[in-house]
């Protein structure tokens, strides 16, 4: 096996599968082949996941974010190769995976009290707090600690910002004791300051509990100061390294089928096509997807780059 991607570069010994992180493997995936409609998303990869780290999804838009987290849960079957997690293979419903999905954006006009949102995602208790067990209450209470929410737990959700909705369904996340999390896109929609908010809560929690977590984002900026390694997709490969060994010239020329530059700027990384910003115009669209704060970025028209490995129409628009 092999801790980058197939076709990944050569790295230290210290990036083996088992190795460095100090924990065992929490998600490994052994010549893992996705198809979903009879394209291929992902071909023959192979990496380790460790516990306690915390690993960042990059990609361009379509590259396959979402279905590896899908099938990751078992809701995507893998047409060959192995998962496992914690060492089994994967199995819907696992309760050690804690799972965020891309799609909240219904969440913002609900009345629901933050408590009662948190409750109905516990198991059992899918209709809310007054029939739950003592012991899913204290389960609830104990999550809210962990993100800080026992005061917004007594709000509305309609009266809640972006961002403390997302501490929310963290928290939902993190009934049961997950050793994984699996977060698709937690800061789709929020601004800058958000963001930061939303990273940073995300690795203490992860850090205090010694958890794994695979978060995927348009950017990589704002989870540099968080990330163990970087899970980079793209083209039907994977590439899982440190920054330094995958957000590199070659290694992401490879993974968006074009020639690809790095600019390291102020201790900010530009993934860059000629002179267009590629990780913000991929997701330019899913920007304004949710109608509220459209981020002000400054990007190019027209390119060629992106999305080379997709057979149609390239761009996906999540909804
Ligand atoms: N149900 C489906 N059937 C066929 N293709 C799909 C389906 N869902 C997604 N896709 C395609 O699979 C690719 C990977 O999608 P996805 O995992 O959502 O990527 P990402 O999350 O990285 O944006 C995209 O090209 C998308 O168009
Ligand atoms: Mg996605």
């Amino acid at each position: 096996m092999n801790a980058t991607g197939r076709s990944a570069p050569a790295h230290p010994p210290a990036n083996a599968p088992g190795h460095a992180r100090g924990g065992a493997p929490v998600l490994e995936l052994e010549h893992v082949t996705l198809e979903l409609g009879g394209r291929v998303i992902l071909r023959d990869t192979g990496f380790v996941v460790n516990q306690g780290e915390f690993i960042g999804v990059l990609g361009p838009n379509g590259a396959g974010k979402t279905t590896l987290m899908r099938a990751v849960l078992g809701l995507v079957p893998a047409v060959g190769g192995a998962i496992r997690v914690l060492g089994q293979p994967v199995e819907r419903g696992n309760a050690s995976i804690g799972y965020m999905p891309q799609t909240r954006s219904a969440l913002a006009g609900r009345r629901v009290r933050g408590r009662d949102f948190v409750a109905m995602a516990a198991d059992g208790h899918r209709w809310g707090l007054p029939h739950a067990d003592s012991k899913t209450r204290a389960d609830v209470e104990r999550v809210l600690d962990l993100v800080d929410g026992r005061e917004l737990a007594e709000r509305p959700l309609s009266e809640l910002s972006g961002g403390e909705r997302q501490r929310l369904l963290l928290a939902q996340c993190l009934l049961g004791n997950p050793k994984l999390l699996l977060l698709d896109e937690p800061l789709i929609s929020l601004d800058p300051h958000h963001q930061k908010s939303v990273v940073e809560l995300v690795r203490r929690v992860q850090l205090e509990l010694g958890i794994a977590v695979l978060f995927s984002a348009h950017e990589l900026n704002p989870l540099l100061n968080s990330l163990d390694r970087v899970l980079y997709l793209g083209s039907g490969v994977a590439a899982l390294g440190t920054v330094d060994e995958v957000i590199t010239r070659p290694v992401l020329s490879r993974l968006y089928g074009s020639p690809i530059d790095v600019m390291r700027v102020n201790g900010r990384i530009f993934v860059m096509s000629g002179d267009v910003e590629v990780e913000k115009h991929d997701h330019e669209h899913e920007q304004d997807e949710n109608g509220g704060h459209a981020h002000s970025h400054a990007h190019g028209h027209a390119h060629g780059h992106s999305n080379r490995h997709d057979s149609g129409d390239g761009h996906t628009h999540d909804v």
